[in-house]
């Protein structure tokens, strides 16, 4: 079925800087490829925003495997931003994600400052006109170089964010990581930097063990947990990041269903990404989308707006400083 954006009792249009998504359900980098992977399965032109698999400059194998475990409510993954590398990006992902009626959101990953910004600026050089902006991940718990080194260190995002910006009139959003002891000085560096939104969580640090063979289940030992299991954290770290900052956030986590998104926008997003549901069903975001406009009608809500930043928390529990 398709979703109807913006029309009768319920507008689901949400803006993010001078960018106009037609819904707030958006999917996450590296679980839904490059969009052709999906596109057998489900309609990607109902979807308000498709990240793509962070991009490096050049293509990466990804890890040894195995890189994949299930796990009670989610999945560790310890893929190792596996990708085609920037070119093959621009020249093949881009072109055909520009067919789709939707807003497409290039992931960067990298190992240098100067690698982010060459292969930003190699895209930028290469827009399609559906491009919205960037994601740029610093939160990628499964390599060794780039990715949680920059994002554990709040003064490398704001110095990385500041180095960016200057580069795209687009947006520019910073993908953090929730292994630190707090998100709230990460999502202050980015909003310093000038970064028009971040957006978290990344996976949680995790690992599972074959109690047979004594062996790690993934071949890097740890990898990044994610789905249902990491929600509640999803939720506290969005909470965490809205109470310090102004800053526009966009939910990740474990969403699988209107319910949960909405669990999202109370907290402070005003857009999510549905991630590891994905592979599940590749057509989890089409269903969100719907189930979300009737949901919001069975509150009375007309805006996605009116749902952002609404929780509500006991006066006695405020004074006590919650
Ligand atoms: C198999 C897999 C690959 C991922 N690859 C990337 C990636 O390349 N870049 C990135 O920023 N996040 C990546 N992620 C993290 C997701 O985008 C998302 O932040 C995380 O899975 C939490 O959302 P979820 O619980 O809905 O899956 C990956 C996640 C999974 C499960």
């Amino acid at each position: 079925m398709q979703p109807s954006n913006g029309t009768g009792e319920v507008n689901l249009k949400v803006n993010l800087g001078n960018v106009e998504f037609k819904n707030p359900i958006l999917v996450a980098s590296g679980t839904f490829g490059y969009g052709s992977e999906a596109a057998k399965f489900t309609d990607i032109s109902n979807l308000g925003g498709i990240v793509t698999k962070s991009v490096s400059w050049k293509p990466r194998p990804g890890n040894y495997p195995r890189r994949i475990v299930e796990t009670p409510s989610g999945m560790l993954n310890s893929i190792g931003l596996a990708n085609v590398g920037v070119h093959v990006f621009v020249d093949e992902k881009l072109p055909y994600l520009a067919e789709f009626d939707t807003k497409i959101i290039a992931n960067i990953a990298a190992s240098s400052q100067e690698e982010y910004c060459n292969v930003l600026e190699h895209i930028e050089s290469h827009a399609t006109p559906n491009l919205a902006g960037y994601e740029i991940n610093v939160s990628c718990p499964n390599v060794k170089d780039g990715g949680l080194s920059f994002g554990t260190n709040v003064d490398m995002v704001h110095e990385l964010t500041s180095a960016l910006r200057p580069l795209t009139k687009r947006l520019l959003i910073v993908k953090l990581t929730p292994n630190v002891t707090s998100v709230a000085p990460f999502a202050q560096a980015c909003e310093a930097a000038g970064a028009d939104a971040i957006s978290l969580i990344n996976t949680v640090v995790g690992m599972s063990v074959d109690v047979f063979t004594h062996k790690p289940r993934l071949a890097t030992v740890t990898g990044g947990l994610s789905g249902p299991a990491i929600r509640p954290i999803a939720v506290a770290q969005c909470y965490n990041a809205r109470k310090n900052s102004k800053i526009p956030i966009i939910g990740i986590g474990g969403i699988t269903s209107a319910m949960d998104a909405m669990e999202f926008f109370i907290v402070g997003a005003s857009l999510v990404q549905l991630g590891t549901i994905n592979f599940v069903d590749p057509d989890a975001g089409t269903k969100v989308i719907n189930d979300l406009q009737e949901l919001m009608k069975q509150k009375g809500v007309h805006s996605v707006d009116q749902l952002t930043n609404t929780l509500v928390i006991e006066e006695r529990m405020k004074a006590l400083g919650w």
